[in-house]
């Protein structure tokens, strides 16, 4: 029999819902092409539901969400809600509560795919950021004392645990096997942070035991800001903890050619997955049609990935690599000269031609 899957889809807010259905496009053409079937659940969670209902995540969706095969999700982010709530509240949320550990980035440069780094070619800038998804600065351990007088004090804590970092860091190991890469760098702060990353570094030489054939490798945070641009070539698997990786993939979504490009999964690879455009609902452009979906588009080919349907995954990205390369002339929103549901149909185009 066919497979079959349970797929949930969260648009979210701003531009969420226009790259979700032209990911959805691309989706619809893999499972004919391929012959697998899946069922969509949509949850209206966002920023119009919260202003509307006070609520974010309702503890019966989340349930659900635990009992699905996967989850596609747009952008969560309103102008009309105060910073935190809707993040915390639904995407955090969901990353902590489904235990999804890793924070999975690819930073691809595609051949021709404009980079800011003017020598660089997509043989330089070719690697995967394994981010912490579940504990560090993100936890939201601390709090205030004296808050709001002259003596005020804010603490927000790091929460680095043994179990928390070795599995992090083992999927690094795994995925540089799995994918035929070679060295995996650690990225992390060990002359200031000399707790948390001492746990990192004691960890990271431990799990490179075992992995005697991968190169390993270490680089304090600042360092590797300075080498993505001067030298991405150097770099293969970076594992690191939830706040740095936050920053270092913005910086790798900028050299791969911005945020009309780059996807992200978070992974739990014993549960449920959810994966996302890594760039936010982009208020702005909502609604105009102008918004490069190959970021969610790309995202989707993670998921496909994710499910075990890889010839579909490469189908999805074999599409994206041919609109990149021989239609679209810019990343960038509005300049792409096409519209967001044009590049939608070039990459459903491109799969059932394949
Ligand atoms: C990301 C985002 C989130 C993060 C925000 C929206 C909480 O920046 O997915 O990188 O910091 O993880
Ligand atoms: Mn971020």
């Amino acid at each position: 029999m066919a497979n079959s899957y349970r797929i949930g889809v969260i648009p979210g807010d701003g531009t969420g819902p226009e790259v979700v259905t032209e990911g959805l496009k691309a989706l619809a053409a893999v499972a004919e092409r391929n012959g697998f079937s899946y069922d969509l659940i949509k949850y209206d969670l966002g920023g119009d539901r919260y202003l509307k209902t006070g609520e974010t995540l309702p503890a019966s969706v989340l349930k659900e969400l635990k009992g699905l095969h996967a989850i596609y999700l747009g952008a969560i982010g309103h102008p009309e809600v105060p910073p935190g709530i809707l993040e915390q509240g639904i995407l955090l949320t969901i990353r902590f509560a489904l235990d999804q550990y890793v924070n999975l980035r690819p930073v691809v440069l595609y051949p021709g795919v404009w980079t800011p780094l003017r020598d660089k070619k997509p043989e330089d800038i070719d690697c995967v950021v394994v981010r912490e998804n579940t504990e560090g600065l993100y936890v939201g351990s601390g709090g205030f004392l004296r808050k709001g007088t002259p003596d005020e004090v804010a603490v927000q804590e790091s929460v680095n645990t043994r179990k928390g970092v070795e599995r992090c860091i083992r999927y690094a190991f795994e995925l540089c096997r799995r994918q035929g890469r070679k060295k995996v760098t650690l990225c992390g702060k060990t002359n200031v942070l000399t707790y948390a990353f001492d746990l990192w570094e004691r960890t990271f030489h431990e799990v490179a035991e075992e992995y005697r054939d991968i190169e390993t490798d270490y680089a304090h945070v600042d360092a590797l800001c300075m080498w993505m641009v001067k030298n991405p070539e150097w770099f293969d698997v970076i594992v690191t903890d939830n706040m740095f990786g936050d920053i270092i993939t913005d910086l790798g979504a900028m050299i791969q050619g911005g945020m009309g490009i780059a996807a992200g999964g978070n992974i739990n690879p014993e549960g449920v997955s959810m994966f996302e455009p890594i760039g936010g609902s982009a208020p702005k452009y909502t609604g105009k049609n102008m918004i490069n979906p190959l970021a969610a588009i790309a995202a989707l080919a993670m998921l496909l990935d994710d499910l075990g349907e890889e010839s579909s995954g490469r189908q999805v990205e074999g599409a994206i690599k041919k609109v990149v390369k021989d239609d679209i002339k810019s990343m960038d929103a509005g300049r792409m000269g096409y519209t967001t549901q044009e590049v939608g149909d070039l990459v459903v185009k491109y799969i059932s031609e394949a």
